[in-house]
């Protein structure tokens, strides 16, 4: 408690020697590499219609790269050829070459008559432009009375298709979900389930029953608000893995979705339970926890939010892991549990017997966190912390110097 309010002294700063400057000055470049990392991640995503096209010419042609510019040559504009033009939907149209259909069909038959064109054999291919066509005719997005007719041609859209969709009935949902199953269609199913619950529908129980047999990857799809709109009984039926893909303000909203659904359950009933969601818990819910006697895995434990778990003392985290306290060793250089041994004291965590490094050495406590963290090159240097404006003050020193 005494370091929290002790604050770098310019002592520090004085005599800067080689060696600590190296260190600042490796320190420095880590954060601009780092985050130079974390903007690139932000690009160069695949978008889903880029998967999904690629997926589907793989599935029907094994060579797509050698495949695809004829099928865009061959569909470039050309007009219609007299006793071409399409006036209703057919098996003949499965001999139409795909320039006739582009050039033959309108996108406002296909819209009509969409029982036939799922009655008709065509082949991906032509499929492909059917749905060109179609998406021609409707750039904003298919009318809910289209969407309720695609059956089948539903597995031909893609999520961001679905995305501009407005979808108000549950029938139409269920009979989309009915068609997609086993089609690999989970990314779909999210976007749809996404444009019902932003509509402001409900899903029931048989709805979430059908949504059960799709991986339920479509958790993580729904944003925060969106979450909050799905029914507290849904958390039933996630499984762990179901979690991997969701951030910080989701696991928010479902840790307090689970917790309020799993309140009938007490103990190591209700542990299991709450067990992948408490990635969402904060530091009062753990206290709780504790209280139960619970033993809680390494798994679950490096998944804790860091803010959860750094006000939690020594002790409280010693109860809390129980007999799996020594896993803490595996996992000391690893965030959260590095970011929490290093705000303990070195002297207590030697009490633990474990031999865990990086805490508060004795007489070390002149040092602000921030600064240490900057030395060690802590995870706390993203943020516009004390650490950045040390730096060219040290920098400055050593040259004036
Ligand atoms: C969806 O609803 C909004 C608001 O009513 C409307 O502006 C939009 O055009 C609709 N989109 C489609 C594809 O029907
Ligand atoms: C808690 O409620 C759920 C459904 O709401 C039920 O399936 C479960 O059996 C209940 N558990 C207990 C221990 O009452
Ligand atoms: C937890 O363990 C402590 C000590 O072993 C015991 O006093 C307490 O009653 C236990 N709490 C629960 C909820 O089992």
């Amino acid at each position: 408690m005494a370091l929290q309010s002790a604050r770098p002294t310019l002592r520090f700063f004085e005599a800067p020697t080689h060696g600590s400057l190296l260190l600042l000055l490796l320190s420095l470049q880590w954060v601009l590499l780092s985050r130079a990392q974390t903007a690139d991640t932000g690009q160069g995503v695949v978008t889903p219609w880029l998967q999904r096209t690629s997926r589907d010419l793989s599935r029907q042609w094994p060579e797509p790269i050698v495949i695809l510019p004829r099928a865009l040559r061959g569909t470039e504009k050309k007009a219609c050829p007299p006793g071409r033009e399409v006036h209703v939907v057919d098996e003949s149209l499965v001999f139409y070459s795909e320039w006739e259909l582009e050039a033959c069909v309108h996108g406002a038959l296909l819209a009509e008559h969409m029982d036939q064109v799922n009655a008709v054999p065509f082949t991906y291919q032509q499929l492909n432009i059917l749905k060109r066509k179609l998406d021609q005719f409707y750039p904003q997005g298919y009318p809910e009375s289209l969407i309720q007719h695609l059956s089948y041609f539903f597995l031909e859209v893609t999520p961001e298709d679905i995305h501009k969709w407005n979808v108000t009935s549950l029938e139409t949902v269920k009979s989309l979900l009915q068609i997609s199953k086993g089609g690999k269609m989970d990314a779909q199913v999210a976007a749809l389930i996404a444009r019902y619950l932003v509509g402001g529908g409900q899903l029931d129980k048989v709805t979430l029953d059908m949504l059960a047999s799709f991986h339920p990857t479509y958790i993580c799809s729904l944003s925060p608000e969106q979450l909050s709109l799905v029914q507290q009984d849904v958390v039933w039926a996630v499984r762990p893995q179901d979690l991997d893909g969701c951030g910080p303000l989701q696991m928010d909203v479902l840790y307090h979705k689970a917790h309020i659904a799993f309140r009938n359950m007490s103990g190591s009933a209700y542990f299991a339970r709450i067990k992948p969601f408490l990635g969402g818990a904060s530091a009062e819910d753990l206290r709780v926890l504790i209280q139960q006697n619970i033993s809680m895995d390494m798994a679950t434990f490096k998944k804790l939010r860091k803010e959860a778990l750094l006000p939690l003392t020594i002790a409280e985290v010693q109860k809390l892991l129980g007999p799996n306290l020594e896993g803490l060793k595996a996992e000391e250089g690893n965030s959260p549990v590095r970011d929490w041994i290093f705000r303990q004291r070195q002297d207590d965590l030697d009490r633990l017997g474990l031999g865990l490094h990086g805490g508060i050495p004795n007489g070390y406590l002149v040092l602000d966190l921030n600064i240490r963290e900057a030395l060690l090159g802590g995870s706390h240097l993203l943020g516009p912390g004390s650490a950045f404006t040390v730096i060219p003050t040290l920098l400055l020193a050593f040259i004036l110097s």
